[in-house]
C-alpha cells in the first residue's frame, strides 16, 4: 500500500484550483510515478462563503495559520500570493518542520533571504518551480541540470501579459491602450495591471534566477525596471522597418564576478528566439560555459500550467524527502552574499534611439556631433517624412555604448533646441553578428 501524503492549501483562485482539478485528475499517474497518494487535509480561503468545488471531507478555514499548526499536514502549499498573510504562513510551516511548496515569486524576491535560510535551519524542502516563468522547469534547470556550469547569462520574457499586449501592437498595429484592453478582455490581464505592464513581476522573477545562477542576493530594489507602458505604435513599426521586435526583456550578465540585471523593453532581432515568442508565452534563455545556451520556451501563468509547476514540486518533495533546498550554488553556505552590481547606466549595449526634430539642413549633422562628443557612433539612421508642422521622426542605430552617454547626447540636444521632444533609446539585443541564433 502507498504512503500518504497530507497536504494543505493556502488559496483556492487560479493557480489553487488547478492543483486541486490535477491532482484528482492525474491521481493515478501521481501514484504510480512517486508511489505516494497525496491526500488535501485542509485549504485556506479568504471568503469561507464562496461555493468550492473541493474532494469530500477536506477542510475549509479562513485562517492559514490553521495549515500551519496542523499537526497532521506534512506539505504546505501556499498559493494565496502577497507578502504578508503569505510570509506568516510559509515561515510559521518552516518553524514547525513542514515542507513548503510556493508559486509567490514577490514574497521570494522580497524575503527570500529570510526564508531560504530558515528552510535550511529547519531542513525542509521549499519548492517553488511556479514562481518562475509559470509551467516552465527553469528553476530545476539552474539548480540541478545546469547546477555544473558557470552562468555567464539569462535573459527572458518573463512577463505573459506585456508581451501578449506588445505581440498584438506588433501583429495587428495596436495601440498599447488597445491591447492593454484586449488582455483584460480575455482575462490575461488584471483590472490593475501595474504589476505586469510596469516591470515589477518580471522583476520579482529575475531576482529568483539571479540568486539560482549566482548564488547571490541581488536586492529587488536596486534593480534598474523599466515596463511597457509607453511604447509607442510608431517604435513598433519603426522596430519592424529594422527587423527587430519589441520585446519587455528581464536579463542578467555576469562578469568577473559583477552582475548587471534589469527589466526593459528592447528591440530583439527578429532571428532570435526570443523574437518568436508570442502572445502570453514566457521564455528563458540561459548561457553557461559548459552547456552553451539554452532555450527553455512554455506558459508563464494560468490555471494548468502553474498547478503543473507546483505538482512538480510536490512530487519532488514525495520522491526525496528534502529537496535542500534554495540554489546550486550555496547549498553549503550559510547566507546570500549580496550581489556585486554593476550599474545599469555603465552597461554598454547598441542602441535604437528615436528623435524627433525640425526637418531643416544641418540637423544630422548636430545630431552626429552630440553623439561623437560622448564616443558613440551609428551603424544605421533612417528618417521618416515629416509631418505638416515639418517634425521628422529620425531613428538612430547605434553601435555598442553605455547607457549615460545616449541619455548625455540626448539631454545636450534637447537642451540645446536641436531634438524637439525628448529622446526615445531602447536597447538592441541580436541582429549585427548574430543573424543565425535559432534558424
Ligand atoms: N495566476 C497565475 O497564472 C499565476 C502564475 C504563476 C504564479 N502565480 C502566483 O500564485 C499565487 C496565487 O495566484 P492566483 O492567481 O491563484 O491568485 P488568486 O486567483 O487571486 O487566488 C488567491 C487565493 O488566495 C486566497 N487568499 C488570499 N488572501 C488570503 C488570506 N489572507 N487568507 C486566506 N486565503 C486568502 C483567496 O481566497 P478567496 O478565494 O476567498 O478570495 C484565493 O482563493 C500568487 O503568488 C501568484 O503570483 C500565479
Amino acid at each position: 500500500m502507498s504512503e500518504k501524503i497530507i497536504i494543505g492549501i493556502a488559496g483556492l483562485g487560479t493557480v489553487g484550483s488547478g492543483l486541486v482539478e490535477m491532482l484528482q485528475k492525474n491521481r493515478e499517474d501521481i501514484l504510480r510515478r512517486s508511489g505516494r497518494e497525496f491526500v488535501i487535509k485542509a485549504v485556506a480561503v479568504h471568503n469561507l462563503n464562496k461555493k468550492r468545488d473541493l474532494p469530500e471531507g477536506v477542510i475549509l478555514t479562513g485562517n492559514p495559520l490553521d495549515l500551519a499548526s496542523d499537526p497532521d499536514i506534512q506539505v504546505v502549499v501556499e498559493l494565496m500570493g502577497g507578502t504578508g498573510a503569505a510570509r506568516e504562513l510559509v515561515l510559521a510551516a518552516m518553524q514547525n518542520g513542514k515542507s513548503v511548496v510556493t508559486a509567490n515569486k514577490a514574497l521570494l524576491a522580497e524575503y527570500g533571504k529570510e526564508i531560504f535560510a530558515l528552510a535550511r535551519e529547519k531542513n525542509v524542502s521549499l519548492g517553488y518551480e511556479a514562481s518562475s516563468a509559470g509551467a516552465i522547469p527553469v528553476i530545476e534547470t539552474l539548480r540541478d541540470s545546469m547546477a555544473g556550469n558557470h552562468i555567464t547569462s539569462v535573459m527572458g520574457i518573463l512577463n505573459g501579459t506585456s508581451n501578449y499586449i506588445l505581440s498584438e501592437m506588433n501583429s495587428k498595429g495596436s495601440s498599447f491602450a488597445d491591447a492593454l484592453a484586449d488582455a483584460q478582455s480575455l482575462g490575461l490581464a488584471e483590472a490593475d495591471p501595474t504589476l505586469d505592464i510596469d516591470g515589477g513581476d518580471a522583476a520579482h522573477k529575475l531576482v529568483l534566477l539571479i540568486r539560482l545562477a549566482w548564488g547571490v542576493h541581488f536586492d529587488y530594489d536596486k534593480l534598474v525596471i523599466r515596463g511597457i507602458r509607453d511604447i509607442s505604435r510608431l517604435d513598433v513599426q519603426f522596430a519592424r522597418d529594422f527587423g527587430y521586435r519589441v520585446k519587455l526583456i528581464g536579463q542578467a550578465r555576469e562578469e568577473d564576478g559583477v552582475i548587471e540585471a534589469g527589466v526593459f523593453p528592447a528591440l530583439v532581432h527578429k532571428s532570435m528566439l526570443l523574437a518568436r515568442v508570442n502572445g502570453a508565452y514566457n521564455a528563458v534563455r540561459i548561457e553557461g560555459n559548459a552547456v552553451g545556451s539554452l532555450f527553455l520556451h512554455g506558459l508563464g501563468a494560468g490555471s494548468r500550467p502553474t498547478a503543473s509547476a507546483v505538482l512538480g514540486d510536490l512530487m519532488a518533495v514525495a520522491r526525496r524527502s528534502v529537496i535542500n533546498t534554495c540554489e546550486a550554488n550555496t547549498g553549503y553556505v550559510e547566507d546570500l552574499g549580496d550581489a556585486a552590481i554593476l550599474p545599469a547606466d555603465d552597461a554598454v549595449f547598441r542602441w535604437y534611439v528615436r528623435t524627433t526634430v525640425r526637418d531643416t539642413p544641418g540637423v544630422l549633422r548636430d545630431i552626429a556631433a552630440a553623439f561623437a562628443a560622448e564616443g558613440i557612433s551609428f551603424a544605421q539612421i533612417i528618417q521618416k517624412a515629416a509631418d505638416e508642422d515639418d517634425r521628422v521622426s529620425l531613428v538612430l542605430m547605434t553601435h555598442e555604448a553605455p547607457g549615460r552617454a545616449i541619455k548625455a547626447a540626448g539631454k545636450k540636444l534637447l537642451d540645446d533646441g536641436t531634438l524637439l521632444a525628448p529622446h526615445v533609446a531602447y536597447r538592441i539585443l541580436g541582429g549585427i553578428g548574430n543573424e543565425t541564433e535559432g534558424s
